[in-house]
């Protein structure tokens, strides 16, 4: 069997996505199910994840770790692998990987601070290399469980107008978010970032040839009365950009009370997560505001995907 590496959101077809899906859904509740617990851990006993994090996480790594531990995955991890991996004494990521595969570990999920080095990973891997996160580029089991949890709010995710908004040239989350929606049939997708701040051409081109209809915006309150989903992202200020300033951006889009109040009834507000001020707290309460769940959805769908890349699924 070839090596099943989760790169980028582009890999994956409608027929994975809903094997994914209707796995996370069992594992959704697993409480419920024990004599699931010890099948799926029997087939995965013995085996070994490294988390390998050259970029700080809290959500992906957590929760990447708690879903190779129910699936009885022994994890090891490098939680800053740039400052205490022998990255700091010069190693290459390449090297580092080739050791790993000479532990002759299973898995391997890599979040790196340059865009391509999972495709540089997986190049010289002989076991799995799953994306979380390279740089700018793409964040695929993100998008995974942000559609995962669309799929929870609106059923069908043909047809539906999503809102994606922030910070769309450092924010790979949205990238691969948008990337995943162009396998669906009549999306909709508005993007609303300054213009300092607009979404990639390359994702845009992709949504061109895949017959995407998309729009770009400034304003969130002109086009929130359309969305179903309103996906929203923090600006990126760990990578400052020439010219641009963070703070000020940020404080222009907020999303609050007005938002929501505007906002189709049944229309969700997705964030990946960590947010800064650009969803108030205010609106945290109101069952639209879904990006706990959103989160915790990151479990489900992270088993899932590891089963996937074992060839357990
Ligand atoms: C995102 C990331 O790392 O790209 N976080 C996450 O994994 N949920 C979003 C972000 O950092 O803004």
């Amino acid at each position: 069997m070839p090596r099943r590496h989760i790169l980028r959101a582009q890999q994956f077809d409608m027929e994975l996505l809903k094997t994914i899906f209707r796995r996370a859904d069992q594992f959704a509740i697993w409480n419920e199910v024990p004599w699931m617990k010890e099948t799926v851990r029997e087939r995965c006993r013995g085996r070994v994840q490294v988390s390998l994090f050259y970029q700080p996480s809290t959500r992906t790594r957590i929760s990447f770790g708690i879903a190779a531990h129910r699936l009885g995955i022994h994890v090891e991890p490098t939680e800053n692998a740039r400052e205490f991996s022998s990255a700091i004494k010069g190693e290459s990521l390449e090297d580092t990987i080739r050791v790993l595969n000479a532990y002759e570990v299973d898995l391997i999920v890599l979040r790196h601070y340059e865009e391509g080095a999972a495709q540089r990973a997986a190049a010289v891997s002989s076991c799995p290399i799953i994306n979380a996160g390279d740089g700018p580029g793409q964040h695929p089991t993100q998008a995974l469980l942000d559609l995962y949890t669309i799929r929870q709010s609106h059923f069908e995710i043909d047809g539906i107008t999503v809102v994606i908004g922030g910070d769309l040239t450092r924010g790979r989350t949205a990238r691969s978010l948008a990337y995943l929606l162009s396998k669906y049939k009549d999306v909709r997708i508005i993007f609303v970032a300054p213009p300092e701040l607009r979404m990639g051409s390359d994702v845009l081109d992709h949504l061109k040839e895949h017959g995407i209809a998309f729009a770009e915006h400034d304003v969130l309150e002109d086009v929130a009365p359309d969305a179903d989903v309103v996906y929203w992202t923090r600006t990126q200020t760990e990578h400052p950009l020439d010219g641009i300033d963070d703070n000020a951006l940020q404080a222009r889009y907020c999303i609050d009370e007005h938002i929501i109040d505007i906002m189709k009834s049944d229309a969700i507000v997705m964030h990946p997560l960590p947010r800064n001020s650009e969803i108030s707290t205010a609106i945290d309460g109101n069952l639209r505001a879904v990006y706990f769940r959103q989160a915790g959805n990151g479990v489900p769908v992270r088993m899932a995907a590891i089963e996937w890349t074992l060839g357990l699924l």
